[in-house]
C-alpha cells in the first residue's frame, strides 16, 4: 500500500505561532496529528491591537519549540513527515518571514519538498480537516483582516464575489468591543456581552444593505456606534448595545448571503450547493445560527469549520499543503513572503472611499 502523505504546516501570519502535522486518509479527509497553537494576547492587549515587531520577536522566540511541540505530540519520526507547508501572505511581512524562512529551513534540511501556502485558501480549506467537501462551494471568509464571499471552483481557483469596502468583520467586532471597553482581542467577548442585552434597544445603520451586490461595509456601523458610547452610562446600556450590534450584524449577512447565494447560483449549475464559513468570525454562535437559517430557506447546505479551526492554526496550512502536495505543486526556497496576497487574483481592490457600487 502506498504511504499516506504526511505534511508539517507552519502558520506564523499574525499573532499565533502555529504548527501542526497532519496525514492523508483514504475516505478523503485527512487525520489531524497534532494541532499545537500558541496566541499572543497577552503580549498585546495592552497596546488594543497587534504591534507588528513584537509578534514577530515572539514567534522568533517560539516557533522552534512549538514545532519540536507538534512533532513529539504527533507521534510521527521526522523522517517519516512527507512536505513542509508554510504561509506565505497575506500579513504582516515581518512575522510571515519568521515561519516562512523556519520552514524553508526545515525543508532544506530535511531534503524535503517546500510548498508556500495563501493563509486565506487555508480558511477557505479548513473545513476539509473534517467533512468530504467538493468543489465548488460558495465560501463567505470573515476574519480580523477579510471579509469576502467568493465561488471557490478548485486549489487555487477563486471568483470574488463581494467584499468589504472598508473594515472587515472582525475588526468591526475588535473596534465595537473597544468603545465598550471591552479587552483585545473583543470580538469572542462582545457575543457574551450581546447575551445579556436587548436587541432591539439601539437601532443601528445597515450601510450599503440594498446596493452593491453583496459588496459589504461596517465603518458606518462604528461610526454610529462611537455616537452611542459617548451618551451611554449603565453597563445594561453597554449591554443593549453589543446586542443590538450582533443583531444588526446578523440582519446583514442574511441580507447579503442571499444576493451571494443568487450570483452563486447564476455562475454554477448545482442544485444544492455548499456554503462554507470560515475565519475567526465563524465562531460567533448568533451568525453561524442566521447563517443556518437563510442556508436552509435557500437550499444550500452550511458548513462551518469546528470551533478550534476558525481561528488562526496551522492544520489548515497542513490542508492546503497536503492538497497542494498531491498536484506536486512544490515551490522554490527563494519565494518571498507576499504581504497582500488575494485569493482572486482578477479582482478589483476595492479598500478605501469613494468606491461606485
Ligand atoms: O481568522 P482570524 O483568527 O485571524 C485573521 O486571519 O484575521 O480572525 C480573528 C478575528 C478577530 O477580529 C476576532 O475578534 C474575531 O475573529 N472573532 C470573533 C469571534 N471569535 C473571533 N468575532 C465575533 N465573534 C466571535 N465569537
Ligand atoms: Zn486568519
Amino acid at each position: 500500500m502506498a504511504k499516506k502523505p504526511i505534511i508539517l504546516g507552519i502558520e506564523t501570519s499574525c499573532d499565533e505561532t502555529a504548527v501542526s502535522l497532519i496525514q492523508d486518509d483514504e475516505d478523503g479527509v485527512p487525520k489531524i496529528l497534532s494541532n499545537i497553537i500558541s496566541s499572543q494576547f497577552d503580549i498585546h492587549k495592552e497596546f488594543g491591537g497587534v504591534v507588528p515587531e513584537l509578534a514577530a520577536r515572539s514567534h522568533v522566540e517560539k516557533i522552534d519549540l512549538i514545532a519540536k511541540k507538534a512533532i513529539k505530540e504527533s507521534g510521527v519520526s521526522i523522517d517519516k513527515i512527507s512536505a513542509i507547508a508554510a504561509t506565505v501572505g497575506p500579513g504582516l511581512i515581518v512575522c510571515l518571514t519568521v515561519g516562512l524562512n523556519f520552514g524553508k529551513a526545515m525543508a532544506s534540511s530535511l531534503n524535503l519538498p517546500f510548498i508556500g501556502v495563501n493563509h486565506l485558501e487555508g480558511h477557505a480549506l479548513s473545513p476539509k480537516l473534517h467533512t468530504k467537501l467538493d468543489f465548488p462551494y460558495l465560501l463567505l471568509l470573515i476574519s480580523g483582516g477579510h471579509s469576502q464571499y467568493l465561488s471557490v471552483n478548485g486549489l487555487g481557483k477563486y471568483k470574488r464575489l463581494g467584499t468589504t469596502i472598508d473594515d472587515a468583520l472582525g475588526e468591526a467586532f475588535d473596534k465595537t468591543a473597544k468603545l465598550l471597553g471591552i479587552e483585545f482581542p473583543g470580538g469572542p467577548k462582545l457575543e457574551k456581552f450581546a447575551e445579556k442585552g436587548d436587541p432591539n434597544k439601539f437601532k443601528l445603520p445597515k450601510p450599503i444593505i440594498n446596493k452593491g451586490g453583496c459588496n459589504l461595509s461596517f465603518a458606518g456601523l462604528k461610526t454610529s456606534i462611537l455616537k452611542i458610547t459617548k451618551a451611554i452610562k449603565t453597563k445594561q446600556e453597554k449591554f443593549d448595545l453589543a446586542a443590538s450590534f450582533q443583531k444588526t450584524i446578523e440582519e446583514i449577512l442574511y441580507i447579503k448571503t442571499k444576493v451571494a447565494f443568487e450570483e452563486f447560483r447564476n455562475i454554477n449549475s448545482h442544485d444544492k450547493s455548499s456554503f462554507v464559513v470560515a475565519g475567526g468570525v465563524a465562531a460567533n454562535k448568533g451568525i453561524r445560527k442566521k447563517l443556518v437559517q437563510v442556508s436552509n430557506e435557500n437550499n444550500f447546505q452550511p458548513i462551518f469549520p469546528d470551533l478550534k479551526l476558525c481561528g488562526d492554526n496551522a492544520a489548515m496550512i497542513a490542508m492546503v499543503g497536503l492538497e497542494k502536495y498531491k498536484l506536486k505543486k512544490f515551490d522554490n526556497l527563494d519565494l518571498p513572503a507576499s504581504p497582500r496576497l488575494p485569493l482572486d487574483k482578477n479582482a478589483k481592490f476595492l479598500k478605501g472611499a469613494g468606491v461606485e457600487l
